[in-house]
């Protein structure tokens, strides 16, 4: 072993306590919370509820579990936007920022929290003009714009589930979640700027509009200004909408567990989840973590943080938690490339902010184009640092400490999941001693244990992690399919949420997270399932099979390698790869698109038929093989690790 190497193994072991000064100032500097829960967890929960929210009427059952299937605070009435956006106006705090917009050609907006009420209640008016109804489903395509959640927050106040489908996904997946989730609406933009251009998103719209029956009307933002094509009668101008639009619009008394939204997540199937969201219970929940993960002072603190509002991150990072508790955020529309590697950091220098929340894929990013670009700016306002999407190499999370928190922040790595709403598994920042790498210990309130292949809980070492009761930001299903919720889930280890997520817990009860265990793979934090890609290679007319596998990669975390076999008399070239390349993008979006395509005659597969992903798997990360004596035709795997070394990578 080099010297790096001890390097790391010392890193790895170094511990992080809370600095005495940034217990002073914390919310949370003990047990205290941690100690309430565990005394009892639902009045602990309760207690939030009523603190964090705001209510019409008050909730009389804090829950009732019917396992797999939770209702939170029931009899309680509330209105998600009346809570991000009323309550605060009502108590003078009009003026406040809501966000600090930063459009990618560097054009801004600020916009107040009154701003903020004035131009949701209008859309509001403007959806129900389009006949939107309490209950109707409303599919959102748009570019991290204000009107984004501009748009979220109109449905949530007249009761219309959204749901919101990333700018980066194909026509292909729009049109598949539209019609899962029958939306009546859809809101989009003639585009958004990526990398300095235009990302052309109404072409995709009316595409994946073309083979779905309940699109009503099609609501186009105006971002780009490029000449878009435009259906009369079905397509309007948000713009034109808004000119007309009454500026009264009274919040909808929803029912705690009304459906406040749908996302779409993938799974082992090629066919997408539509995890259920609702109302009181994810809210407490996103404003809880947001407020106590974060350490968040509204007053002082300026929050960024950077997912796209597209991911379940962005849900309830960007737009619910943070306007829920008041918060001041930034928002940025485009690429951190752009127009130079610093962006970001001007950026937070531009508006002071001092807490930060991004992915290890960026991070990684970011140590990869070097210190020179944090160093230009300053950065001395930064309290607290977040991490989430995927498991954080302690290499990484120090040098995140380090030269972009100036060794003074502590960094909360968060971990959860689209199914669980909000974070589940993370340190308090005035609280905890952190260890590089490890998401340390569930949050008050949570019950996380590591069990063994039997379900057995596991005090030490690794093994699979599960949830061990309901919390209020959980799915409360898979749209549409009670079964297949039941079946992901809650059937794996009896009586426990299995979250597909290997753990390890040391010596001093800390959790370290190692990644999925199942076929889903981590593409820069965002779940990608082989099966899907796998799906979208045999789609192409001349590919016979394909089989898909995430191998370590440095800086996404895993990339996608995709083995396919093509048909008969086709031959394999790297023109062919490309436009496979090309035919994954279309179906599925370009963050699916395998890194590298190996073409090979045949996969290896067992006795029974079943293609050894493993193996695949060994061999795209260059590992030693093994033992392959399972394999139908052993001379399979030499042939394809001689493809695997001469196949061009794409970059
Ligand atoms: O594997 C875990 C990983 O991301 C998965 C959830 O993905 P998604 O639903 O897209 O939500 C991403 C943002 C919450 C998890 O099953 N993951 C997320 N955060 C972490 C993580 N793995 C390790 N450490 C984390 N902090």
């Amino acid at each position: 072993m080099g010297e790096a190497t001890i390097e790391a193994y010392y890193l790895e072991d170094r511990t992080f306590p809370p600095s005495d000064e940034f217990r002073r100032n914390a919310l949370v500097s003990d047990d205290a919370l941690h100690k309430e829960a565990e005394a009892d967890w639902e009045g602990f929960w309760a207690g939030q509820a009523r603190e964090l929210v705001t209510w019409f009427k008050d909730f009389d059952t804090v829950l009732e579990w019917d396992l797999p299937f939770a209702k939170w605070f029931i009899g309680g009435t509330l209105n998600v936007s009346y809570n991000c956006l009323d309550r605060h106006v009502e108590a003078g705090r009009g003026d406040k920022v809501a966000y600090h917009w930063e459009g990618e050609p560097g054009d801004t907006r600020t916009i107040t929290y009154a701003d903020l009420l004035d131009e949701v209640s209008r859309f509001a008016n403007v959806l129900k003009s389009l006949g939107v109804q309490k209950g109707d489903r409303v599919a959102i395509y748009l570019p991290m714009i204000p009107e984004l959640p501009v748009a979220m927050l109109a449905c949530a106040r007249i009761g219309a589930p959204h749901s919101v489908v990333f700018g980066g996904f194909s026509a292909d997946a729009l049109r598949g979640r539209i019609i899962d989730a029958e939306a009546k609406v859809l809101i989009t933009a003639d585009g958004g700027w990526r990398r300095g251009s235009a990302v052309p998103l109404k072409v995709s719209a009316d595409e994946a509009l073309e083979g779905t029956s309940t699109i009503e009307h099609v609501v186009v933002v105006r971002r780009t200004e490029e000449d878009v094509p435009f259906t009369e009668g079905r397509d309007r101008w948000y713009d034109e909408l808004m000119r007309d639009a009454d500026g009264d619009c009274p919040p909808e008394h929803m029912d705690a567990e009304d459906l406040l939204y749908l996302l779409y997540t993938s799974g082992t199937t090629a066919k997408p989840k539509g995890i259920m969201h609702t109302t009181g219970g994810y809210l407490t929940h996103a404003a809880f973590t947001h407020k106590y993960v974060f350490d968040l002072h509204p007053d002082t603190d300026v929050y960024w943080c950077g997912a796209d509002i597209g991911w379940v991150t962005g849900h309830s990072y960007i737009v619910y938690g943070p306007l829920a508790n008041g918060a001041t955020s930034v928002i940025y529309e485009g690429s951190p490339d752009t127009p130079g590697k610093d962006r970001l950091w001007a950026i937070a220098e531009k508006y002071g902010v001092t807490i930060l929340y991004t992915a290890p894929t960026a991070i990684r990013t970011f140590m990869k184009w070097g210190t020179e670009f944090p160093e230009s700016h300053d950065l001395s306002k930064l309290r607290v640092l977040g991490s989430v999407g995927e498991p954080i190499n302690p290499e990484a999370w120090v040098w995140y400490w380090q030269h972009i928190g100036g060794a003074r922040c502590p960094v909360v790595d968060t971990w959860w999941q689209t199914e669980t709403g909000g974070i589940m598994i993370s340190p308090l920042p005035g609280v905890t001693t952190l260890k590089p790498g490890s998401a340390t210990f569930p949050l008050p309130g949570i019950g996380a244990e590591v069990v063994d292949e039997q379900g057995n809980k596991i005090e030490r070492g690794g093994g699979y992690l599960t949830l061990t009761r309901p919390w209020p930001g959980m799915l409360r299903g898979i749209y549409g399919d009670p079964e297949r919720y039941k079946q992901t889930y809650w059937s794996r280890f009896e009586g426990r949420y299995f979250a597909g997520d290997g753990c390890k817990i040391d010596d001093d009860g800390y959790f370290w997270l190692l990644g999925r265990i199942d076929d889903v793979m981590n593409i820069s934090g965002h779940r990608v399932s082989t099966t899907e890609v796998e799906s979208a290679l045999v789609d192409d007319q001349n590919v016979a099979e394909a089989a898909v596998v995430g191998a370590k990669d440095e800086t996404t975390g895993q990339a996608i390698i995709a083995y396919v076999t093509l048909r008969g008399s086709v031959e394999p070239s790297d023109d062919r790869g490309e436009q496979l390349r090309e035919h994954v993008a279309k179906k599925i979006g370009k963050f699916g698109r395998p890194k590298t395509i190996i073409f090979t005659d045949d996969l290896p597969k067992t006795r029974s038929g079943k293609i050894m992903r493993r193996l695949l798997k060994d061999v795209a990360e260059g590992r030693d093989l093994g033992d392959t004596t399972t394999l139908a035709d052993p001379a399979v795997v030499d042939e394809i690790k001689k493809r695997a070394q001469q196949s061009p990578q794409e970059d």
